[in-house]
């Protein structure tokens, strides 16, 4: 066994919704192994930001600023990319949204954004990527699911069809994609201390119940996802794919 297994160097990984949180945990975790890290969000100004804060850390980082539900947008960044001569080696589809709220009052509008974000834009970035991937006869795609790929919670029902449905967009890319030398998989993330879930974690019931129901009782720290991505990304997964793998501190083993 060697840790060249692991190694990112001259590898370029897109990870969206990265100006913070788990996908900047991530692409952090990626650039530590070597590769050249795209970030990605819709607020401009944040992105530089987390760019500035890449480099100065010494890491190789970009930013492609685009809304992942735009795919004028997304194609339009491809397009860069391509003239750039910026191949995108891995994808992280990780960017995304939460909105709680009862079915028999939720708006079929909030439904939709809510598949569009979490969904829709992982077939749409990973169609974009897994052309280029294809001519190049290798890629890496890592779909960011959820406990909810799997398991179902009241108030979150839009969230929970998205996230069940990266599971199998994942399968879908592995069946469809595993002979032009492109493996995808999925990770499930637990409940992970990030501003997604900040009323949750404030909320004394809910942290409690975390806990509780967490056989390692504790949240889950945004840099814990980064061993699964580098393993994802790397040689040392070659022959995993279509696979969701939960980072939950056990919580999806347990009732
Ligand atoms: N935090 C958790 O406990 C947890 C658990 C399971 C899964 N996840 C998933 O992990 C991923 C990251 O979540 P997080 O906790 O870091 O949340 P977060 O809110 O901190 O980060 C999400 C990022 O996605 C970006 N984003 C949202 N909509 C976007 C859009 N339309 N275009 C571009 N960027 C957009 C946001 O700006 C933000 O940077 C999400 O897919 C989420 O569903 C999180």
């Amino acid at each position: 066994m060697s840790l060249k297994l692991f190694d990112l160097t001259g590898r370029t990984a897109l990870i969206t919704g990265s100006s913070r949180g788990l996908g900047r945990a991530m692409a952090e975790g990626l650039a530590a192994c070597g590769a050249k890290v795209v970030l990605n969000g819709s607020n401009e100004a944040r992105l530089a930001q987390a760019v500035d804060e890449m480099r100065a850390a010494g890491f190789a980082a970009e930013g492609a600023c685009f809304d992942v539900t735009d795919e004028t947008a997304i194609c339009t960044a491809f397009d860069r990319f391509d003239a750039e001569g910026l191949e995108i080696d891995i994808l992280v589809n990780n960017a995304g949204i939460q909105f709680r709220k009862p079915m028999l009052e939720l708006d079929t509008a909030d439904w939709q954004r809510v598949i569009d974000v979490n969904l829709t834009s992982a077939f749409v970035i990973g169609r974009e990527a897994a052309k280029r991937m294809a001519q190049r006869g290798s890629g890496k795609v890592i779909n960011i699911g959820s406990l909810t790929s799997d398991l179902a919670r009241a108030t979150v029902a839009p969230y929970t069809v998205a996230k069940g449905g990266i599971k199998m967009l994942t399968k879908a890319m592995a069946a469809e994609w595993g002979e032009l030398g492109i493996q995808s998989n999925a990770i499930a993330p637990g409940y992970m201390l990030t501003d997604m879930n900040e009323a949750l974690v404030s909320n004394p019931d809910f942290d409690a119940w975390v806990k509780g129901r967490t056989p390692m009782r504790r949240w889950g720290k945004p840099e814990e996802l980064a061993g699964l991505a580098i393993f994802l990304a790397s040689d040392a997964s070659n022959y995993v794919s279509g696979q969701l793998i939960f980072a939950d501190g056990g919580m999806s083993s347990v009732l």
